[in-house]
């Protein structure tokens, strides 16, 4: 299959491909089984601007709305990292005379309820009512809808340029790139910085993260992609780094072009890219071949414990989760049940294999022989949360960046 790239309008072909899959956070009651969107889940890479991307999306309105399951401020992790760094544009950014920072996906508000409490001017823009209401419930003050060029303007008119804008975990679930960033073009101030964080195409490959792949990422950004993404639409990146955050992302800043000076570790980011062939179609078609692999192991693997009579649960069920299980074709035979801390999710069904989420309460009061841990991200803060299961001699089972039992 082949498309026109979302960017530039070049040539995308599918590399690599994860098959029919269901909306990877479209959690189902149980009398919702039938009712679900299923989709070909696959990526390419665009010959011209080699931005790798989604070939088939689902319409944002599917994705967002009153019913969003994901809530960032679910992990200490989390909580943590947006706090540091809502700390850091107070300190560095956001020391003009009356100073604006807009969130795109504030979601439950997790980075701007550091900004409200400083009584900084800030605005979340976030389409997902549910999610909305909680950071309002925070104190932080949310405009309810899909950022693109018209909500930038409005907002230049209403609140003036922004210093910072900022998105984490959002930039590359919007499709219309081309809205968004004159939207950012409207906003953003003379030096402002538009600031953004997302999982990186070299963790996917390097770290064999596939489960990353799912219907909300629609691009998958490398710096090298971004570099052709910002020049296209008029900006420069003027920094890029790795973060820890879902297993290693990229902060992204970008400014208009010769307002900033360029960080030397955007060089070497690019170097790197180019060695690990991030920008190589081929490296794309390994990876396909590398995950291929990676199911069969898995699924022996969880067979040969059902033949043994071993009971096995899943931990966590992010989006990841659905793409894996999914993929695998991992189901209730094989996991009986997923436990999640997200209320939201307590009670639903995983979408498309149907496995039954409860509350960790169920794995701690009746442990398993084994625990598949899908949310691997926090793995440092599950475990150490759930210390009795390993003392009582329960085995984690973990497939990124190999299938491994602990
Ligand atoms: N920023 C949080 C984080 O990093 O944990 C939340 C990330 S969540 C995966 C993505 C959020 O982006 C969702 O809350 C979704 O509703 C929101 N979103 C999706 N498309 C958007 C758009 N065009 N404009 C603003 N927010 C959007
Ligand atoms: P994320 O990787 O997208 O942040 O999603 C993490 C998922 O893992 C989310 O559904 C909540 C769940 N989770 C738990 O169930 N227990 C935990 O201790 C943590 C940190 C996360
Ligand atoms: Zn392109």
């Amino acid at each position: 299959m082949k498309i026109d790239c979302r960017v530039c309008g070049g040539v995308v072909e599918t590399a690599v491909d994860l098959g029919r899959q269901p909306m990877a956070n479209g959690f189902l009651r149980p009398d919702q089984r039938d009712t679900e969107h299923f989709f070909d889940l696959a990526i390419g890479m665009c010959e011209r601007c080699t931005t790798v991307q989604l070939m088939e999306e689902v319409p944002q309105e599917m994705r967002y709305h009153s019913a969003y399951r994901y809530q960032a401020s679910g992990s200490v992790g989390h909580r943590r990292h947006f706090a540091a760094i809502a700390r850091h544009f107070l300190d560095q950014e956001l020391l003009g005379p009356d100073p604006l920072i807009v969130e795109i996906g504030c979601n439950d508000g997790v980075m701007l309820e550091t900004i409200a409490r400083a009584g900084v001017r800030h605005l979340g823009v976030e389409p997902s009512g549910n999610v909305a209401a909680v950071a309002r419930s925070k104190g932080v003050r949310v405009r309810e809808d899909f950022f693109d060029e018209a909500t930038g303007r409005d907002i230049r008119r209403t609140d003036g340029p922004a210093d910072v804008v900022f998105g984490a975990n959002t930039i590359c679930h919007i499709a219309h790139v081309h809205s968004l960033f004159a939207g950012i073009d409207e906003l953003l101030s003379d030096r402002g910085v538009f600031v953004f964080e997302e999982p990186y195409l070299g963790t996917i490959i390097g770290r064999t993260a596939f489960d990353q792949i799912y219907d909300e990422h629609v691009f998958y950004f490398t710096v090298r992609a971004m570099h052709a993404i910002a020049r296209q639409f008029g900006f420069e990146v003027v920094d890029a780094e790795h973060i820890a955050m879902h297993g290693g992302s990229i902060r992204y800043t970008l400014a208009r072009p010769g307002r900033r000076p360029v960080a030397a570790r955007v060089g070497e980011l690019l170097a790197q890219e180019r060695a690990a062939g991030l920008a190589e179609r081929a490296t794309l078609q390994r990876f396909d071949a590398t995950i291929s692999g990676l199911r069969v192991e898995l699924v022996e693997l969880l067979r040969s414990l059902r033949s043994a009579g071993r009971r096995v649960v899943g931990y966590g069920a992010p989006g990841k989760s659905t793409t894996v299980t999914n993929f695998c074709g991992i189901g209730p035979d094989l996991i009986p049940y997923i436990v999640d801390s997200t209320p939201e999710k307590q009670g639903h069904l995983l979408p498309g294999t149907h496995i039954p989420v409860l509350a960790p309460e169920a794995f701690s009061e009746d442990p398993p022989d084994h625990a598949v841990l899908f949310s691997w991200n926090h793995a440092a803060e599950i475990t150490a949360k759930e210390s009795a299961f390993a003392a009582a001699g329960g085995r984690w089972i973990t497939y990124v960046p190999r299938v491994a039992v602990t």
